[in-house]
């Protein structure tokens, strides 16, 4: 075995490192790098490695000649190996970045063994390795827009002045729909993994008044779709004397604020993602459409010559042709009030409808948002979820929330990982996200 650092630490605290991103920026003189091989190549007397940070590649070149001493070790080096280089960085077009360092000294950290990821292997392998896998620049750039999306939803609520609130990841069961939920053997008694947060949020509104959470929700899934996991990231709100109007404005105003950020920090990971910004931009400039569920059949028969009967919740199938006529996230409100769920209010001027939304995506990216206006209703409550055939002892607590002091209120929720899907346009869900969940995979 070729020598290698002992104390792979060693040089953290070493503030003469720069990143390749930095470097760059730097454009000639010396620099100190350190990072992974992504690419190495080897002629007879040169080896040309292109190193790897977390922030940009760049092209190192060895010489023979200068490297008489650490040749062979050189030589011995694979893909994934981490290095430090110090040398000089000047412009070449060539190079992959444009710009290439010509290596003086060298410290090898560690040697990769054969790296298990090459060209052309199937997505189910690529799965298999994602520990290994995200390293790669495809996934490594949309981590990074998935981080900027995160920082973005936290700063628009708290410049709204909303709280931050955490409701429970194990709960009593009452939630969105029964088939989808998990269970947990509670010692001995039945528990669920949480679906969503609403009605613990619905409950402390009373105190916060505006709130809202990222955190992970839940749900057992059994069909195999491009838009759905097991275990994915939630953000909700939940707001006390908020209108279906003011509910929509806030989701509206989300969605471009994190686009606003993704668009500016985010440009060389759309790139190498082949994303074009110009259809981002369209979301930001113009308002999101508002149609009700009536306007929305209206337009699928007269527009696309498919008709559905009303009462029918929009499948993927209508969502993607119905948002085959708009550019940017659509509106539509006031689905039939007996296909929602319980605490969805009926419309007082059209009794037969909720006052509810969807938040729909354009290019068969499907349903980004739920959100609705709460039933305070304790009676028509009750009506409700015997009519879905729901116990109702179960909802006491739920009850109970609306029996002091109930005000009008709304609030939505969002799944982050069909936002990054669409800021990125992905093809698959599971590309959003480091670890997917999925009815078939919970491992690595
Ligand atoms: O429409 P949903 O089921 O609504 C609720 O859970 C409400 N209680 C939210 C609220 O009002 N606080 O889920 C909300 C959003 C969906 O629009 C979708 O983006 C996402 O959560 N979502 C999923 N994302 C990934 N995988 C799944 N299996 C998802 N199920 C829902
Ligand atoms: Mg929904």
């Amino acid at each position: 075995m070729p020598k290698q650092k002992e104390t792979p630490t060693k040089g953290v605290k070493d503030e003469k490192f720069i990143s390749v991103e930095d470097a760059l920026k730097q454009k000639t003189g010396k620099v100190a790098l350190r990072g992974w091989i992504y690419r190495i190549r080897k002629q007879k007397d040169k080896i040309f490695i292109i190193l790897r940070d977390s922030s940009e590649i760049i092209q190192c070149i060895f010489s023979q000649e200068k490297f008489q001493k650490e040749w062979k070790d050189i030589d011995k080096l694979l893909n994934e190996s981490s290095l430090e280089v110090f040398g000089v960085i000047k412009e070449d077009q060539r190079a992959p970045t444009g710009y290439e360092v010509t290596a003086e000294r060298i410290e090898i950290i560690h040697y990769a063994d054969n790296f298990p990821i090459n060209k052309d292997q199937s997505p189910e392998f690529l799965l298999d390795v994602r520990h290994l896998w995200l390293r790669s620049r495809r996934i490594t750039a949309i981590l990074k827009i998935r981080s900027t999306v995160f920082g973005a939803i936290h700063e628009y609520f708290r410049s709204k002045e909303f709280y931050e609130f955490h409701s429970p990841i194990i709960t009593a069961g009452a939630a969105e729909s029964g088939p989808t939920k998990f269970l947990v053997d509670y010692f001995g008694e039945k528990a669920y993994l949480t679906q969503t947060w609403q009605f613990y949020a619905e409950a402390a509104i009373y105190a916060l008044e505006k709130i809202y959470t990222i955190a992970p929700s839940f749900r057992a899934e059994r069909s195999k779709t491009s838009r759905h996991l097991t275990e994915y990231w939630h953000a909700e709100v939940e707001a006390a004397w908020y209108d279906l109007d003011a509910l929509m404005e806030l989701a509206e105003g989300l969605i471009k604020q994190v686009l606003k950020r993704v668009l500016e920090k985010n440009q060389k990971e759309l790139k190498i993602l082949e994303r074009d910004p110009a259809k981002l931009e369209v979301s930001l400039k113009k308002k999101f459409p508002r149609i009700t569920y009536d306007e929305a059949l209206k337009f699928l028969k007269e527009k696309k010559g498919h008709a559905i009967k009303w009462g029918k919740d929009l499948r993927t199938i209508e969502e993607e042709k119905l948002m085959e006529l708009f550019d940017t996230p659509v509106f539509v409100t006031h689905y039939p009030k007996e296909i929602m769920a319980f605490y969805k209010p009926r419309d007082r001027k059209n009794p037969k409808t909720a006052v509810c939304f969807d938040c729909l995506m354009p290019d068969a990216h499907g349903e980004l948002i739920g959100g609705s206006v709460r039933d305070t209703d304790i009676e028509e409550l009750k009506k409700s979820l015997k009519s879905f055939g729901e116990k109702i002892e179960d909802y006491e607590f739920y009850f109970d929330i609306n029996k002091y002091g109930a005000v009008p209120h709304a609030g939505f929720g969002m799944g982050v990982e069909r936002f990054v899907k669409w800021i990125c346009s992905l093809d698959n869900i599971k590309d959003a996200i480091a670890f997917p969940r999925t009815i078939n995979r919970y491992k690595p």
